[in-house]
């Protein structure tokens, strides 16, 4: 990884679900800006259930219906990997939920990196009181996967000018 370059880390319960989802739709709007040299992407789950697994076939349906392929293979949080600086560790752990969040401060995660997914999202800009959940959409219907895609899509743009006027967290 060069220097200047700004890693990512997208975080949710599964890493088949949220987390695949917002890794791939970030990746995209990444590429579309020709900005792929400068971004380390990845995604992790803080449950092990699901090691090696590809993306649920629903949010794959839901990325493919947008022009976007699902890529990953989940993998669970790391602490020793996922936040030591010295050992390849991101810059910015953004957790799909609370619960989330909350799991990765309890392993160690430092937490000026931590941050809620939603809270990027320029849509609930001025808005305080907004649900800040992307919420879990592996118990229900696939109209969850498109509520989902829609909020990903939209944080994933203030995400990323975020990163470009604040690469590094601290
Ligand atoms: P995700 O969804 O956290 O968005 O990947 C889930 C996937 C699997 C389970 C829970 C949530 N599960 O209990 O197996």
């Amino acid at each position: 990884m060069s220097a200047d370059q700004i890693s990512v880390l997208f975080v949710c319960l599964g890493n088949i679900c949220r987390s695949p989802l917002a890794q791939g739709v970030f990746e995209h709007l990444v590429r579309e800006r020709g900005l792929e040299p400068r971004f380390r992407i990845a995604s992790a789950g803080t449950g092990h259930w699901h090691i090696g697994r590809p993306p649920d076939p629903r949010s794959c349906a839901v990325a493919t219906r947008h022009g976007i392929t699902l890529r990953s293979r989940a993998q669970q949080i790391d602490p020793a990997t996922h936040f030591d600086d010295h050992s390849g560790g991101f810059h910015w752990l953004i957790a799909m939920d609370r619960a989330n969040r909350d799991d990765m401060l309890s392993v160690g995660a430092p937490a000026p990196r931590v941050r809620l997914f939603r809270s990027f999202d320029p849509d609930l800009a001025g808005r305080p009181d907004a649900e800040l959940d992307v919420p879990d959409p592996y118990y229900g219907g696939p109209e969850g996967f498109d509520h989902v895609f829609a909020m990903v899509r939209s944080a994933s743009a203030g995400l990323l000018d975020h990163l470009l006027k604040n690469p590094r967290a601290m």
